[in-house]
């Protein structure tokens, strides 16, 4: 078995990023509803086999997929294992072990993550099954009541109990504290993210750190520090990637060896320029890259359309949004690239 470093070290590979191909059934719903296309279990697997089978992306740009339970036990249409197909890519097999966030207990506006019930049970299958990484998100909304000490700092805890559990199955952790910027009511000032960003890294880690994780054997997936997506203001990139890799750098330690962003409803070519902005930044002590939804999925799921003609259309949109984000991840993406495309 390879060590946790190492797994968590090729995951951010330069020039490549994680794929979050990880919608629970309620989420994919959403996603179809743009095509309105119905949900199966079918068009959620032929969906996701168009992604999978996009050989030149999956082959250079992307370095893991985060499955759901359904998908990592998944077949092809032509019964291939899905996981057979990811390790012809060679891309690591990832899966999302928590339950969703649900309203917490005793607070306003804020959520609690479930799942740690019977995780190690679980997670000691997923090994079995191949699974290299797991990945857990925790919410914290920004409203005039939240986020709270206790939702922060109750967030954090269940973080820190998920990662180690992670770890002891020799699967890497990928600990997702998620600073919402598309809540509602979402029109929060960029100063405000950053300083709810600040709160949360820094009950994050010291939680982390209590409960004995392994820094080298894990990453991150934080939220960028951007006005709430509402906001009259809009940040530019630069702004985004200078202020987001200042907050990093106070409350990341550099055991960790990599970040990988989640898109939090940003456009395709804004996670990729802001991406792309924080690796111009010289001298970061840890590998910056993407782990993108809908940043990386979008422009392929309105191309699919849910017709299997244009599967190879959709996969090269794929291919396209996942070059870009290559690119970003060595800070050498470029607005004309896109125009061009
Ligand atoms: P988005 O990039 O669409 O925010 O999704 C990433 C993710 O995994 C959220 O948990």
């Amino acid at each position: 078995m390879a060590s946790l470093n190492a797994i968590a070290k090729k995951l951010v590979t330069r020039g490549q990023g994680i794929l979050a191909a990880d919608e629970s059934e309620g989420t994919i719903a959403k996603r179809f509803a743009l095509i309105g296309l119905p949900v199966t279990l079918e068009s959620r697997r032929d969906y996701r086999e168009m992604l999978f089978r996009s050989t030149e992306a999956m082959g250079k740009y992307i370095s893991g997929v985060i499955l759901t339970e359904e998908t990592l036990e998944q077949n092809a249409a032509d019964g291939t294992p899905f996981r057979d197909i990811l390790a012809k890519a060679d891309v690591i097999p990832g899966i999302k072990v928590d339950r969703g966030a649900f309203p917490m207990p005793g607070a306003r506006d804020e959520k609690i993550t479930e799942g740690l019930d019977g995780l190690r049970q679980r997670l000691r299958h997923y090994a079995e099954l191949g699974a290299g990484f797991a990945k857990w998100r925790g919410v914290i909304a920004i409203t005039s009541y939240a986020p709270s000490r206790n939702g922060i700092r109750a967030n954090a805890h269940v973080l820190a109990r998920y990662a180690i559990h992670c770890q002891e199955a020799g699967i890497v952790p990928v600990v997702e504290p998620e600073v919402l910027a598309d809540g509602e009511p979402g029109d929060h000032s960029i100063e405000r993210c950053a300083e709810v960003t600040a709160e949360t890294l820094e009950a994050v880690f010291k939680e982390l750190r209590l409960a004995g994780v392994d820094l080298s054997g894990m990453l991150l997936k934080p939220n960028m520090v951007t006005t709430g997506m509402r906001s009259r203001e809009k940040a530019s990139a630069e702004e985004i990637a200078r202020r987001t890799v200042d907050t990093l750098r106070e409350y990341v330690p550099a055991a960790v060896p990599g970040i990988a962003f989640l898109s939090g409803g940003q456009s395709d070519e804004e996670a990729t320029a802001n991406l792309s902005a924080m690796n111009q930044i010289p001298g970061l002590p840890w590998a910056l890259t993407f782990s993108y939804g809908r940043a990386l999925q979008t422009s392929a799921l309105v191309t699919w359309n849910g017709e299997s003609e244009n599967v190879p259309a959709a996969q090269r949109a794929f291919t396209h949004r996942a070059r870009m984000n290559a690119l970003a991840a060595r800070g050498e993406w470029r607005p004309d690239l896109d125009l061009a495309a």
